[in-house]
């Protein structure tokens, strides 16, 4: 399926641990509600019954970072043919929380794993579709830190030191400045309203150029 012949829009969540992205997607899933959209909200690793049984292994399990690349993918394909693209299908519009910019910015950027592969992978399990819009909730390294360390039992990637959560960011900031067109950087430094007000305008054109008057 290519983007051009899917119905519904395609919208990912993505941002280091402690960015803050989970606060605001029943936000964005509500707002899109408002505009009339029918809503899937779904989440990487996991999104289906078999993801989530992964998404245990994946976030608690040390593992060969190709392991753990190619899982994440395999995780993906599952949730595109099982979710994704019959929600497009349908008309339905989709938020998932990360998608493969999450492999590109934590496998790459954070464990370094060369870029040609996780491309090979890309091209592999989903060489058509790209989300619409992809909303990266940006803070500094500090940030993120004293966010996660003031909430609940750290994950195998929450655990991990300032090195890694650089090259995440630096990678998804990379990539965010590659692909302009469907990437939006939120300062999430800022107050959840003005966060909020800036969703409002985002989503409010998303919807404007998907049903043109
Ligand atoms: P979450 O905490 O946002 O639910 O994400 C789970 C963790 O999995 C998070 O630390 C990022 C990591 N992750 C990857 O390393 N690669 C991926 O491709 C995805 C989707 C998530």
């Amino acid at each position: 399926m290519t983007n051009n012949i899917k119905k519904g829009k395609f919208l990912t969540f993505e941002g280091i641990d402690g960015a803050g992205k989970s606060t605001h997607i029943a936000y964005v899933a509500e707002l899109l509600r408002q505009h009339g959209k029918q809503v899937i909200s779904s989440r990487e690793p996991g999104g289906t019954a078999l993801g989530e049984k992964l998404r245990e292994l994946l976030l608690q399990e040390k593992m060969h970072l190709e392991t753990e690349a190619l899982l994440m993918f395999a995780v993906r394909r599952e949730h595109i043919a099982q979710v994704i693209e019959p929600a497009l299908e349908r008309g339905d519009w989709v938020i998932s929380d990360r998608f493969s910019d999450a492999s590109f910015a934590y496998q790459g950027g954070g464990r370094k794993l060369a870029l040609d592969k996780l491309n090979a992978l890309e091209q592999w399990v989903h060489p058509d579709l790209q989300p619409d819009m992809t909303l990266l909730f940006d803070v500094p390294l500090e940030v993120a830190r004293a966010r996660l360390d003031a909430t609940r039992e750290l994950d195998k990637f929450e655990q991990e030191k300032t090195d890694f959560f650089a090259g995440t960011r630096a990678e998804y900031l990379r990539r965010a400045a590659e692909f302009p067109e469907r990437f939006r950087i939120i300062d999430s430094t800022r107050p959840i309203p003005e966060i909020r007000a800036h969703l409002d305008t985002l989503i409010a054109q998303l919807c404007a150029d998907a049903d043109p008057l």
